[in-house]
């Protein structure tokens, strides 16, 4: 599997899950370019060091913002000439129960979740179509496939995602363009560190692995759909959660 000297773009890339896909399609030969919301320039340069991706270039970048965002995307082409991989991995969590979600939690889950895929991918597809060759890769969750008690917003942006893959994978399918969702479980991350410790164990004991996912076993499985010998699999949700959801 290669991604030899492809353009790859990865939102929320100095997170949990984007930092070892950061790693992944690094090592498998693309030119990475991390998108994050953090402006310390000391904390990136350290995520840079203590990550070995000195060679990663980070733009920061409010991707709730079209405009922003749309500036954004085309600063990265201009730069580097593509952008031949799209890694959509920014995500955030406002848990509670549907009856105490007011409108705040539900716009921002929303909003950082679903329409900053609207935002970033729509700047870069047609170059995509264009340059005959795209890998759109929306990194969804286990519990849009299943829902979860407490997420009601999550639930319906990490679904929405994979909505929006399986109609643009059509669009993108005689150009060389596939468009996939990829839904973990659960996944050792600040974000899932913050779930109260009597509720994780309980998800946890109904994993059939019971155990997480390491980010790493998250970002194989992203540079397998993005690789370029990756050309017939397009419009799937590939689920990555150690068997908490079959079906
Ligand atoms: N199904 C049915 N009932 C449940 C339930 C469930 N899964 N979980 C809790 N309940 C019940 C409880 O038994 C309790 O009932 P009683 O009032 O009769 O005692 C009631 O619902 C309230 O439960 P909590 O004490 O948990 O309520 P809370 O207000 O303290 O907490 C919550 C609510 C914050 C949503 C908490 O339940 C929680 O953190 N749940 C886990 C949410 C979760 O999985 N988040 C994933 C974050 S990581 C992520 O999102 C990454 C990814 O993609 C996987």
């Amino acid at each position: 599997m290669s991604s030899k000297d492809r353009i790859a773009v990865v939102t929320g890339g100095m997170g949990g899950i984007g930092t070892a896909i950061c790693q992944q399609l690094k090592a498998e030969g693309a030119k990475v370019v991390a998108i994050t919301h953090k402006s310390d320039m000391d904390e990136i340069a350290a995520w840079q060091q203590d990550n070995d991706l000195t060679d990663v270039d980070v733009v920061a970048a409010d991707l709730v913002d079209v405009e922003a965002s749309a500036a954004v995307m085309k600063g990265i082409i201009e730069k580097q000439g593509r952008v031949d991989i799209l890694v959509n991995c920014a995500g955030i969590t406002r848990d509670t129960t549907f009856k105490k979600m007011d409108a705040d939690k539900w716009n921002a889950v929303i909003d950082t979740n679903l329409n900053s895929v609207y935002n970033v991918t729509q700047p870069v597809w047609n170059q995509m179509l264009e340059n005959g060759f795209g890998r759109v890769i929306n990194i969804s969750s286990v519990n849009g496939q299943r829902g979860q008690f407490g997420q009601a917003n999550y639930s319906a942006a990490k679904a929405g995602m994979h909505g929006f893959s399986m109609a643009l994978a059509y669009e993108g399918a005689t150009k060389g363009v596939t468009v996939n969702t990829l839904s973990p479980g659960y996944v050792e991350t600040a974000m899932t560190s913050a779930i109260r410790e009597d509720v994780l164990a309980a998800i946890i004991g109904g994993i059939p692995m019971r155990r997480m996912a390491k980010p790493e076993e998250i970002a194989s499985a992203v540079a397998f759909l993005a690789a370029d010998e990756s050309t017939y699999i397009t419009g799937v949700n590939l689920p990555v959660n150690g068997g908490l959801f079959i079906h």
